[in-house]
This record gives C-alpha cells, structure tokens and sequence, in this order.
C-alpha cells in the first residue's frame, strides 16, 4: 500500500504545504512572506499572522497539485521546532486538526533533521542519488550553522555549532550595513560574482574542534566600511561588487575549512550541504572544489530544497511513518528542539 504524507511547514517566514507518496514529492508549496523585507529580519508577531493566513489555500493547492484527495492521506506530518513559536503553533495546531478528522497519525518533524534529510527526497520520472550512511552533512541557515553525523534516516548527532551568529545571519547582517534590504544573502551572492574575492581581508576566527564563530567576521566587517567611509563617503556605492566577493569568500572559507576538518575527524566521505545558505553559490563552488581534492561523494541540494520548504518535512514524516513514530495530540511547539 502507497504510504501518503501531507506535510506542513511554518518555522519562520514561509508557509509550506507537500504531499509526499513514498519518499516522492507529488507536491510542494511554498508562500512567502515579503512583508518582513522592510523590517530588516522576520518579525515574529506579523509571521504567524500570515501563516495563518496562508495556511489554507497552501494546503488546498498542494492537493490540486498532487492530485490527491484528503481521504488518502495516511499521517500528517508537521515541524515541531525549532522557530517561532507564534509561526510554530498555526501549523502544529493546523495539523492536529487534521490528523483528528481524518482520524491518522500526526508525526511531529525537528525542521534541522528535515534540512539534511532533504538530500533523500525522490523525484519521479528522475534518478537522483541519495546518500549513503554515515552521512555527514553542513547545515547553513539563517538561524543555524551546524555539522551534523546522519547515522541512519532518524538517529542524528550535531558534532560542531557555532558560538554565536549562523551563517546565514552573518550575511544578512553584513548586508544590512551595506544597506540591502533582508535577506541580503541572496543579493550578496549575485554581486559577488562580478567581484574580486580577494580584494578584502576580514577577520579569520579561531574557534577550537568543530564549532564556528561569525562575529569577528561581522565587527571587522562594520569596522573596516566604517573606517573606509570616513576617507570616501561612496565607499560602499564604489566597491560593492568587491565587497560582497569578499565577504562571501570569507564565510565561505569559514565553512568549508571546518566541514573538511569534520570529514577527516569521521572518516566519513558521504557529505552534504543543506538549509537557505547552501543556495550559495561560492560555497557550492568550494564545496566541489574541496569535494575533487578529497575524494568526496558530495552532495548539493536542488535550489527549492534549500531554503524551507514542506518536501523535507514529508520525507522525514515518511521514515518516522515507517518505523511508527507518532505523537500524542498534546504535542506543543518547541522554539528549541
Ligand atoms: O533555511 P532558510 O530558508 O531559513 C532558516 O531556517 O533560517 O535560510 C535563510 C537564510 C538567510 O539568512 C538568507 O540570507 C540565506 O539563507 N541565503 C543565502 C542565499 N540564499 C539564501 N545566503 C547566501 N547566499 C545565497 N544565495
Ligand atoms: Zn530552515
């Protein structure tokens, strides 16, 4: 029998519904929300207020999508934390109502486990490899910068964190102070490519084992512009291309330097990236790079798996349906996993 998922995603600023039918995507749909560009970060309050705004149409359109009717599904499958809590509890309280009308599991889903598992989705009519285990994956997102040991489909072990700010926070914040509008992660990467990655040198930390630090990289990054304003007020206008190289090759270095290290520690040569920063194409670029001289099997996600999304969610709903992992209708949100 054809297992079917319907899964829910609102962690933070995107409402996103899929329909998954043994591990591939029928669906997967994904709202944005423009409205916390001006704000310069998401701002929580107004986040759930969309989700629960866009939580269902998303829903209906991602059965239209599928072509699958509400009676077929089997569990529903939602993220559980980390995030808002506001953004958390309209789709863990959606799900739940779903899960008692049609009378099926509801599975609560950690939305970090999900990112790396999104390396396992499949796509019909496609052949895509999937990895292996152990397989050891690079989590890059606006609020996480983790190394994380996959074991098996579920079993999970975070070997390297950063002290302070994510990846991805790093550069939306540097950006800001450039003036660009959240996230600026995106619009740094696209002016990198025109840059010199090498025309600016920005503080390199020096964090012990597996764990990253960002925060240097920033204050030497708003104190450098700050410095170079005083001299030229068009700094920033004048050198923005070579700016955003640098600062991307600086993050990107910070990366792939630990990952590499996390690979020779484990042994392991399985490796992967995940979450909204391993859009990037610098660190892509790197990854492969170092992939060729170290004889990894890499793997790169899809574009519209990297930032979030409900796929990943319903392929890991998916292997915990499998093994029977359900949860109690008094499961709550946790902004913390
Ligand atoms: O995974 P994600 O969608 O949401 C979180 O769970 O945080 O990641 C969003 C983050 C933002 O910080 C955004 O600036 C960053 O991913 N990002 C990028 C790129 N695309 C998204 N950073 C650098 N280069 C990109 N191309
Ligand atoms: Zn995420």
């Amino acid at each position: 029998m054809a297992i079917t998922i319907l899964a829910i995603e609102s962690s933070c600023d995107d409402t996103s519904v899929a329909i998954v039918r043994d591990g591939y995507v029928l669906s997967n749909l994904i709202a944005n929300q423009d409205i916390h560009m001006s704000y310069g970060g998401v701002v929580p309050e107004l986040a759930s207020r969309a989700h629960q705004a866009n939580i269902v149409p998303v829903t209906q359109q991602a059965f239209s999508r599928a072509g699958v009717k509400a009676e077929e599904v089997n569990a529903v499958a939602f993220t559980r934390g980390p995030g808002l809590l506001g953004s958390l509890l309209v789709g863990t309280s959606f799900a739940k109502g779903f899960a008692l009308a049609l009378d099926v599991p509801l599975i609560e889903v950690n939305h970090l486990q999900a990112h790396v598992l999104s390396h396992f989705i499949l796509e019909k009519d496609k052949e895509n490899m999937i990895p292996s285990f152990p397989f050891l994956c690079l989590l890059v997102s606006g609020g996480h910068t983790r190394i994380i040991v996959m074991k098996n489909h579920l079993e999970m072990e975070m070997i390297g964190n950063t002290i302070d700010d994510a990846a991805g926070e790093a550069f939306d914040k540097c950006g800001k102070v450039m003036g660009f509008s959240y996230p600026a992660g995106p619009l740094i990467d696209k002016l990198a490519v025109q840059g010199n990655k090498n025309a600016f040198a920005f503080a390199k930390p020096f964090v012990r084992g597996l764990d990253f630090s960002f925060s240097g990289l920033k204050t030497s990054f708003l104190y450098f512009l700050r410095d170079r304003i005083k001299e030229d007020p068009l700094f920033i206008e004048n050198h923005k291309a070579d700016l955003c190289a640098s600062l991307q090759n600086g993050i990107v270095n910070i990366l792939v330097s630990k990952i590499a290290k996390a690979a020779i520690q484990t042994g392991i040569r399985e490796i992967g990236i995940a979450g909204g920063v391993s859009a990037n194409s610098g660190l892509r670029q790197g990854m492969s790079e170092e992939a060729l001289k170290r004889k990894w099997n890499l793997f790169i996600p899809e574009f519209r798996y990297t930032t979030d999304n409900a796929a990943m969610i319903g392929i890991t709903g998916y292997y915990k349906y499998l093994k029977g992992d359900f949860s109690d209708h008094s499961v709550t949100p946790l902004a913390r996993y």
